[in-house]
Protein backbone atom coordinates (compact mmCIF):
# COMPACT_ATOMS: atom_id res chain seq x y z
CA UNK A 1 0.00 0.00 0.00
CA UNK A 2 1.37 3.67 -1.05
CA UNK A 3 2.18 6.27 1.56
CA UNK A 4 -0.29 9.29 1.10
CA UNK A 5 1.71 12.22 0.06
CA UNK A 6 -0.03 14.97 2.83
CA UNK A 7 -0.18 17.80 1.01
CA UNK A 8 -2.13 20.17 3.68
CA UNK A 9 0.84 19.26 5.79
CA UNK A 10 3.51 20.36 3.65
CA UNK A 11 1.77 23.15 1.98
CA UNK A 12 1.41 24.46 6.10
CA UNK A 13 5.33 23.65 6.42
CA UNK A 14 5.68 26.40 3.32
CA UNK A 15 3.19 28.84 4.41
CA UNK A 16 4.81 28.46 7.87
CA UNK A 17 8.40 29.48 5.78
CA UNK A 18 6.83 32.05 3.90
CA UNK A 19 5.64 33.81 7.29
CA UNK A 20 9.01 34.00 8.80
CA UNK A 21 9.83 35.10 5.63
CA UNK A 22 7.61 38.10 5.48
CA UNK A 23 8.54 38.90 9.09
CA UNK A 24 12.52 38.90 8.27
CA UNK A 25 11.54 41.09 5.01
CA UNK A 26 9.72 43.54 7.24
CA UNK A 27 12.11 44.21 9.62
CA UNK A 28 14.58 45.02 6.85
CA UNK A 29 16.16 47.80 5.60
CA UNK A 30 16.12 46.17 1.95
CA UNK A 31 12.11 45.36 1.92
CA UNK A 32 11.74 48.53 3.06
CA UNK A 33 9.98 48.00 6.14
CA UNK A 34 6.52 47.15 3.71
CA UNK A 35 5.06 43.66 3.25
CA UNK A 36 4.90 42.06 0.22
CA UNK A 37 1.91 43.00 -1.72
CA UNK A 38 -0.68 40.62 -4.18
CA UNK A 39 -3.19 41.82 -6.23
CA UNK A 40 -5.81 39.34 -6.83
CA UNK A 41 -8.04 39.95 -9.60
CA UNK A 42 -11.52 38.45 -10.13
CA UNK A 43 -13.59 38.97 -13.50
CA UNK A 44 -17.29 37.80 -13.01
CA UNK A 45 -19.29 35.41 -10.90
CA UNK A 46 -17.62 32.03 -11.60
CA UNK A 47 -18.75 30.29 -8.40
CA UNK A 48 -15.22 28.07 -8.43
CA UNK A 49 -13.21 30.97 -9.14
CA UNK A 50 -14.51 32.69 -6.35
CA UNK A 51 -14.03 30.03 -3.68
CA UNK A 52 -10.32 29.72 -5.34
CA UNK A 53 -10.36 33.69 -4.86
CA UNK A 54 -11.74 34.07 -1.42
CA UNK A 55 -8.67 30.83 0.07
CA UNK A 56 -5.99 32.83 -1.60
CA UNK A 57 -6.81 35.75 -0.41
CA UNK A 58 -7.14 34.53 3.02
CA UNK A 59 -4.17 32.82 3.12
CA UNK A 60 -1.98 35.41 1.76
CA UNK A 61 -3.32 37.80 5.07
CA UNK A 62 -2.56 34.95 7.30
CA UNK A 63 1.32 34.75 6.62
CA UNK A 64 1.30 38.63 6.45
CA UNK A 65 1.04 39.31 2.94
CA UNK A 66 -0.82 42.04 2.27
CA UNK A 67 -4.17 41.26 0.01
CA UNK A 68 -5.37 44.44 -2.82
CA UNK A 69 -8.59 42.46 -3.97
CA UNK A 70 -10.01 43.73 -7.37
CA UNK A 71 -13.08 42.22 -7.98
CA UNK A 72 -14.61 43.65 -11.44
CA UNK A 73 -18.30 42.79 -12.38
CA UNK A 74 -18.93 40.60 -15.58
CA UNK A 75 -19.03 43.31 -17.82
CA UNK A 76 -15.84 44.64 -17.74
CA UNK A 77 -14.26 45.52 -20.96
CA UNK A 78 -10.86 45.03 -22.14
CA UNK A 79 -9.58 48.21 -22.19
CA UNK A 80 -10.70 48.61 -18.33
CA UNK A 81 -9.40 45.32 -17.31
CA UNK A 82 -5.77 46.21 -19.38
CA UNK A 83 -6.04 49.69 -17.33
CA UNK A 84 -6.18 48.51 -14.22
CA UNK A 85 -2.99 45.75 -14.76
CA UNK A 86 -1.38 48.68 -15.75
CA UNK A 87 -2.07 50.51 -12.82
CA UNK A 88 -0.90 47.46 -10.54
CA UNK A 89 2.17 47.03 -12.93
CA UNK A 90 3.02 50.90 -11.56
CA UNK A 91 2.02 50.65 -7.92
CA UNK A 92 5.38 49.84 -5.58
CA UNK A 93 3.28 47.93 -2.87
CA UNK A 94 2.17 45.20 -5.65
CA UNK A 95 4.52 42.70 -5.27
CA UNK A 96 2.51 39.96 -7.18
CA UNK A 97 -0.59 40.40 -9.60
CA UNK A 98 -2.96 37.43 -10.34
CA UNK A 99 -5.54 37.58 -12.60
CA UNK A 100 -7.98 34.64 -12.11
CA UNK A 101 -8.65 31.88 -15.11
CA UNK A 102 -10.70 31.34 -16.58
CA UNK A 103 -11.85 35.46 -18.07
CA UNK A 104 -15.55 35.33 -18.97
CA UNK A 105 -15.10 34.91 -22.67
CA UNK A 106 -15.17 38.54 -24.23
CA UNK A 107 -11.54 39.43 -22.85
CA UNK A 108 -8.77 38.02 -24.19
CA UNK A 109 -6.68 35.89 -21.23
CA UNK A 110 -3.68 36.10 -23.11
CA UNK A 111 -3.57 40.04 -23.59
CA UNK A 112 -4.15 40.00 -20.00
CA UNK A 113 -1.29 37.51 -19.31
CA UNK A 114 1.08 39.24 -21.61
CA UNK A 115 0.50 43.24 -20.22
CA UNK A 116 1.30 42.05 -16.42
CA UNK A 117 4.91 43.42 -15.56
CA UNK A 118 6.83 40.14 -15.57
CA UNK A 119 8.44 40.92 -12.24
CA UNK A 120 4.72 41.10 -10.94
CA UNK A 121 3.65 37.91 -12.32
CA UNK A 122 3.75 35.56 -9.58
CA UNK A 123 2.03 32.67 -11.90
CA UNK A 124 4.80 32.25 -14.12
CA UNK A 125 1.99 32.63 -17.00
CA UNK A 126 4.18 35.37 -18.49
CA UNK A 127 5.94 34.25 -22.02
CA UNK A 128 9.07 35.72 -20.78
CA UNK A 129 8.86 33.61 -17.20
CA UNK A 130 8.12 30.30 -19.29
CA UNK A 131 10.56 31.08 -21.46
CA UNK A 132 13.14 31.72 -18.91
CA UNK A 133 12.06 28.20 -17.47
CA UNK A 134 12.81 26.81 -20.52
CA UNK A 135 16.33 28.05 -20.97
CA UNK A 136 16.89 26.35 -17.67
CA UNK A 137 16.91 29.58 -15.74
CA UNK A 138 13.66 30.58 -13.73
CA UNK A 139 12.15 33.52 -12.36
CA UNK A 140 9.10 33.11 -11.41
CA UNK A 141 7.28 29.35 -11.91
CA UNK A 142 3.83 28.78 -12.69
CA UNK A 143 2.53 27.37 -8.80
CA UNK A 144 1.31 24.22 -9.41
CA UNK A 145 3.94 22.60 -10.96
CA UNK A 146 6.17 24.08 -8.90
CA UNK A 147 4.10 22.85 -5.36
CA UNK A 148 4.75 18.99 -7.19
CA UNK A 149 8.45 19.54 -7.14
CA UNK A 150 8.10 20.65 -3.49
CA UNK A 151 6.33 17.25 -2.81
CA UNK A 152 8.60 15.04 -4.55
CA UNK A 153 11.56 16.53 -2.45
CA UNK A 154 9.56 16.10 0.42
CA UNK A 155 8.77 12.22 -0.33
CA UNK A 156 12.63 12.18 -1.47
CA UNK A 157 11.88 10.94 -4.13
CA UNK A 158 15.03 10.50 -6.67
CA UNK A 159 14.68 12.75 -9.91
CA UNK A 160 18.19 12.14 -11.31
CA UNK A 161 17.65 9.41 -14.34
CA UNK A 162 14.35 8.67 -13.34
CA UNK A 163 11.58 8.25 -16.01
CA UNK A 164 8.89 10.50 -15.87
CA UNK A 165 5.42 10.86 -17.33
CA UNK A 166 3.20 14.05 -16.93
CA UNK A 167 -0.35 13.06 -18.53
CA UNK A 168 -1.85 16.61 -19.66
CA UNK A 169 0.16 19.93 -21.92
CA UNK A 170 -1.40 22.50 -20.99
CA UNK A 171 0.86 25.57 -20.36
CA UNK A 172 -0.18 26.08 -16.91
CA UNK A 173 0.46 22.43 -15.46
CA UNK A 174 1.81 20.13 -17.81
CA UNK A 175 4.60 22.15 -20.12
CA UNK A 176 6.24 23.62 -17.12
CA UNK A 177 5.99 20.70 -15.14
CA UNK A 178 8.47 18.33 -17.77
CA UNK A 179 10.34 21.46 -17.55
CA UNK A 180 10.82 21.51 -14.32
CA UNK A 181 11.59 17.36 -13.82
CA UNK A 182 14.12 17.59 -17.15
CA UNK A 183 16.04 20.06 -15.18
CA UNK A 184 15.96 18.10 -12.27
CA UNK A 185 17.54 15.47 -14.57
CA UNK A 186 15.01 13.05 -15.11
CA UNK A 187 14.09 11.52 -18.36
CA UNK A 188 10.74 13.10 -19.55
CA UNK A 189 7.28 12.10 -21.48
CA UNK A 190 4.93 14.33 -21.85
CA UNK A 191 1.98 12.46 -22.69
CA UNK A 192 -1.38 14.10 -24.24
CA UNK A 193 -5.19 13.29 -26.00
CA UNK A 194 -3.22 12.03 -29.14
CA UNK A 195 -0.59 9.70 -27.56
CA UNK A 196 -0.60 6.12 -28.61
CA UNK A 197 -1.09 3.78 -25.84
CA UNK A 198 -1.11 5.93 -23.28
CA UNK A 199 -1.20 3.06 -20.68
CA UNK A 200 2.20 1.25 -21.79
CA UNK A 201 3.85 4.23 -21.41
CA UNK A 202 2.25 5.25 -17.87
CA UNK A 203 3.63 1.83 -17.13
CA UNK A 204 7.37 2.25 -17.67
CA UNK A 205 7.49 5.63 -15.46
CA UNK A 206 9.11 5.73 -11.68
CA UNK A 207 6.97 8.93 -11.57
CA UNK A 208 3.48 9.57 -13.20
CA UNK A 209 1.89 13.80 -12.98
CA UNK A 210 -1.29 13.13 -14.19
CA UNK A 211 -2.45 16.61 -14.98
CA UNK A 212 -4.84 16.40 -17.80
CA UNK A 213 -8.35 16.93 -16.16
CA UNK A 214 -10.09 13.71 -17.18
CA UNK A 215 -11.84 11.97 -13.98
CA UNK A 216 -9.80 8.73 -13.70
CA UNK A 217 -8.61 8.31 -16.87
CA UNK A 218 -5.16 6.94 -15.57
CA UNK A 219 -6.54 3.10 -14.25
CA UNK A 220 -4.32 1.65 -11.34
CA UNK A 221 -3.56 -1.09 -13.35
CA UNK A 222 -1.44 1.09 -15.49
CA UNK A 223 1.03 1.90 -12.94
CA UNK A 224 4.37 0.31 -12.42
CA UNK A 225 4.78 -1.34 -8.51
CA UNK A 226 6.52 1.52 -6.20
CA UNK A 227 5.81 4.53 -9.13
CA UNK A 228 5.48 7.79 -7.30
CA UNK A 229 2.19 9.06 -8.30
CA UNK A 230 1.53 12.96 -8.31
CA UNK A 231 -2.46 13.76 -9.38
CA UNK A 232 -3.26 17.36 -10.04
CA UNK A 233 -6.74 16.42 -11.29
CA UNK A 234 -9.48 18.19 -9.40
CA UNK A 235 -12.73 16.67 -11.64
CA UNK A 236 -15.49 17.81 -9.92
CA UNK A 237 -18.73 15.18 -11.76
CA UNK A 238 -22.16 16.27 -12.22
CA UNK A 239 -24.55 16.25 -9.15
CA UNK A 240 -25.66 12.86 -8.53
CA UNK A 241 -22.74 10.94 -10.52
CA UNK A 242 -19.84 9.43 -8.44
CA UNK A 243 -21.40 10.40 -5.74
CA UNK A 244 -21.09 14.13 -6.57
CA UNK A 245 -17.31 13.10 -5.02
CA UNK A 246 -14.34 15.52 -6.22
CA UNK A 247 -12.35 13.16 -7.92
CA UNK A 248 -8.35 13.31 -9.57
CA UNK A 249 -7.19 11.87 -12.84
CA UNK A 250 -6.12 8.78 -11.46
CA UNK A 251 -8.08 5.90 -10.20
CA UNK A 252 -6.91 6.18 -6.71
CA UNK A 253 -8.04 2.88 -5.10
CA UNK A 254 -6.21 0.12 -7.51
CA UNK A 255 -3.21 3.25 -8.42
CA UNK A 256 -2.86 3.60 -3.91
CA UNK A 257 -2.19 -0.74 -4.10
CA UNK A 258 1.11 -0.60 -6.66
CA UNK A 259 2.29 2.91 -6.01
CA UNK A 260 5.24 3.66 -2.96
CA UNK A 261 3.17 6.77 -2.51
CA UNK A 262 0.54 8.68 -3.94
CA UNK A 263 -1.36 12.18 -3.52
CA UNK A 264 -4.54 12.51 -2.35
CA UNK A 265 -7.82 14.69 -4.41
CA UNK A 266 -8.41 16.63 -2.07
CA UNK A 267 -5.75 17.17 0.17
CA UNK A 268 -2.72 16.82 -2.63
CA UNK A 269 -1.36 18.71 -4.78
CA UNK A 270 -4.43 21.55 -4.39
CA UNK A 271 -3.14 22.92 -1.20
CA UNK A 272 0.41 23.16 -2.46
CA UNK A 273 -0.42 25.62 -5.21
CA UNK A 274 -1.84 28.43 -2.61
CA UNK A 275 1.46 27.92 -0.48
CA UNK A 276 3.70 28.43 -3.86
CA UNK A 277 1.93 31.11 -4.99
CA UNK A 278 2.70 32.94 -1.34
CA UNK A 279 6.54 32.09 -1.44
CA UNK A 280 6.45 33.45 -5.32
CA UNK A 281 5.02 36.65 -3.55
CA UNK A 282 7.65 36.76 -1.02
CA UNK A 283 10.21 36.38 -3.71
CA UNK A 284 9.01 39.00 -5.78
CA UNK A 285 8.94 41.48 -2.62
CA UNK A 286 12.80 40.29 -1.93
CA UNK A 287 13.54 41.53 -5.28
CA UNK A 288 11.82 44.81 -5.20
CA UNK A 289 14.94 46.92 -5.68
CA UNK A 290 15.89 44.32 -8.55
CA UNK A 291 12.25 45.14 -10.36
CA UNK A 292 12.51 47.62 -13.99
CA UNK A 293 9.53 48.87 -14.44
N1 LIG B 1 -7.30 29.34 -12.31
C1 LIG B 1 -7.08 28.06 -11.88
N2 LIG B 1 -5.82 27.95 -11.39
C2 LIG B 1 -5.24 29.16 -11.54
C3 LIG B 1 -3.94 29.67 -11.20
O1 LIG B 1 -3.05 28.98 -10.70
N3 LIG B 1 -3.75 30.99 -11.48
C4 LIG B 1 -4.70 31.78 -12.04
N4 LIG B 1 -4.39 33.06 -12.29
N5 LIG B 1 -5.90 31.34 -12.37
C5 LIG B 1 -6.17 30.04 -12.11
Amino acid sequence: MATLIDGKAIAAKVRAGVRDGVLALVGSERGGGEPPGLAVVLVGVDPASQIYVRNKGKAAAEVGIKVFDHTLPETTTQAELMALVGRLNEDPRVDGILVQMPLPAHLDAKRVMRAINPWKDVDGFHPQNMGLLALGDPRFVACTPAGVMVLLEEVGCKLAGADAVVIGRSTTVGRPMALLLTAADATVTLCHSKTRDLAAVVGRADIVVAAIGRAELVKGAWIKPGAVVIDVGMNRPAAGAAGGKLCGDVEFAEAEKRASAITPVPGGVGPMTIALLLQNTLTSARRRSDRTR
